[in-house]
């Protein structure tokens, strides 16, 4: 009865535009992945994490991370795949037989607090066997059909309207309805297992962007809880400066 943390680190951060991994990129001097394990270690609901790392990468994540007294939970590192899902699959490779839960979180998401990952785990321990923060959303969402979709014919006279990309609407789900999902996903280590295994034995057009999606396509119930601005993903230099706000909040 143990909850191992996957704490996936192994993307190149190609939408930050820096010459280094995501997951190294500094905030106030300490790594995007040491900020997440310690959060992940402050929990005190967390026994292990293993950390997925660029290929190559893995003794100098090592490094940033392991060496951290303030993570002071035991760190593995693994080398991460091509995509966020093959990068889970292999932290869960590690998983060992008392591991009864699974926590994925993103090392882009360095400031989720541990209160959250608490309630996250709670929830799992709860019964709930997939598990997933999330927020109401404020934009309007819609559904679009492909953007390469034969442009519409240009009204006769219109000059430049006709090189607009427009993109038709299918629909508009109720945004009530709607959540803005998050990471550290909590699961039954079993059913992730199994999630994982059956999305590798399948062919699909794009890869999952989260594990919940996986457990989801097995027919099985995922539940979502209260999520946190804090937990925000720095994908652009804008979020690394907003992460940098939350950082300095907390810190207070
Ligand atoms: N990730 C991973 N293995 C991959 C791709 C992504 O472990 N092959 C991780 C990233 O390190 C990140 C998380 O999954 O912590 C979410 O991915 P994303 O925000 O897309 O990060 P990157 O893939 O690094 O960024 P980009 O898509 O801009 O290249
Ligand atoms: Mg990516």
């Amino acid at each position: 009865v143990t909850t191992i943390a996957i704490l996936t680190a192994a993307g190149s951060g190609t939408r930050l535009g820096r010459d280094i991994p995501k997951a190294l990129v500094e905030i106030d001097g300490v790594p995007l992945v040491t900020h997440a394990a310690r959060r992940l270690a402050a929990s005190g609901v967390v026994d292990s994490i293993v950390v997925t790392c660029p290929p190559g990468l893995a003794s100098v994540v090592a490094d940033v991370v392991a060496r951290d007294a303030l993570v002071g939970v035991p760190v593995r590192v693994v080398d991460g795949g091509a995509t966020r899902q093959a990068s889970v699959a292999a932290g869960l490779a590690l998983a060992g037989p008392d591991d009864d839960v699974v926590l994925v979180h993103d090392a882009a998401r360095p400031f989720a607090s541990a209160a959250l990952v608490r309630r996250v785990v709670s929830a799992v321990r709860d019964g709930h066997r997939a598990v997933v923060p999330g927020v109401p959303v404020v934009d309007t969402i819609k559904t679009v059909t492909d953007a390469d979709l034969p442009p519409a014919p240009a009204p006769s006279g219109t000059g430049a309207m006709g090189a607009v990309v427009a993109e038709p609407v299918i629909s508009t789900p109720q945004r009530a309805q709607l959540r803005a999902v998050q990471t550290p996903q909590g699961f039954d280590r079993a059913l992730l297992e199994r999630a994982h295994d059956a999305a590798a034995h399948r062919a699909v057009d794009a890869p999952a962007t989260d594990d919940a999606g996986l457990v989801e396509a097995l027919g099985e119930r995922v539940v979502v809880v209260a999520g946190e601005d804090a937990a925000l993903k720095v994908t652009t230099e804008r979020d690394l400066v907003l992460a940098t706000l939350y950082a300095r909040q907390a810190e207070k």
